[in-house]
């Protein structure tokens, strides 16, 4: 499903180089859940956004469920993440002004699906997320753990083959943390959602079927 083939990035800033990650090849088999862990500034973030065609490594190659990702037009690249991926942030990353029920929608709006349907599909999947009587509510609205589980509902509202999930208990009690990898689980479970989590907790990293470890931008 996911394939990194001696992948190396480099941030450029003024003056100076940063090697975010060095010479990383790995493989993710789809639909299995995986937990990658390393300390602050390993690199993880920077992994998954590459997986996510958000950053264009220095060298290497990566294939996301059959599309080589050096190979895509911006066109294709929006497409492939539309389609293929849904990515989840430790902060939610829920625009203030939409209800629950339009967040999860939203996606949709540049898939080119019509509005009633859009919004039956938000409605049936908050409902599945035992959601439906906060449909309503604004992120302030909200609590930390529903305002997730509204961001894990919008990034699978496209039925994704790729949940990316970076840190997403981080800014969570453990009780509401806790919800959220028992939902990525079931998602991963029912709906053989291939899932990437990142966290640097181990506790968290116990439902992944597989730990990838990293330190200092290398495999460890
Ligand atoms: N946009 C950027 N520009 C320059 N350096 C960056 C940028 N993003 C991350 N880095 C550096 O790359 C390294 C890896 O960062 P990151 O992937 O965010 O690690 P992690 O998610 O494991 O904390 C760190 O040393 C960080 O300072
Ligand atoms: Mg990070």
């Amino acid at each position: 499903m996911i394939r990194l083939n001696h992948v190396s990035m480099e941030y450029r800033l003024t003056g100076t180089r940063v090697a975010a990650l060095r010479n990383v090849s790995l493989e993710i088999a789809a639909g299995s859940f995986v937990a990658i862990m390393g300390p602050s500034g390993s690199g993880k973030t920077t992994l998954i956004q590459l997986v996510a065609g958000l950053l264009t490594p220095t060298s290497g190659e990566i294939t996301v469920s059959g599309h080589d990702l050096h190979g895509l037009n911006d066109r294709a690249m929006s497409e492939f993440r539309n389609r293929t991926i849904g990515f989840v942030f430790q902060s939610f990353h829920l625009p203030s002004y939409y209800t629950a029920v339009d967040q999860v929608a939203l996606p949709l709006v540049f898939a080119g699906v019509p509005e009633a349907e859009r919004h039956k599909r938000a409605q049936s999947l908050l409902a599945e997320f035992d959601l439906s009587d906060r449909e309503q509510h604004k992120p302030d609205q909200l609590s930390g753990g529903e305002a997730q589980r509204v961001a894990i509902a919008r990034a699978l509202i496209n039925n994704p083959k790729v949940i990316l999930a970076d840190e997403p208990t981080g800014n969570l009690d453990r009780v509401n943390g806790g919800h959220v990898l028992e939902l990525l689980q079931q998602v991963n479970r029912t709906r053989g959602v291939t899932v990437v989590l990142v966290t640097h907790d181990e506790k968290a990293a116990r439902v992944a079927e597989r730990i990838i470890r990293i330190e200092k931008g290398e495999l460890a």
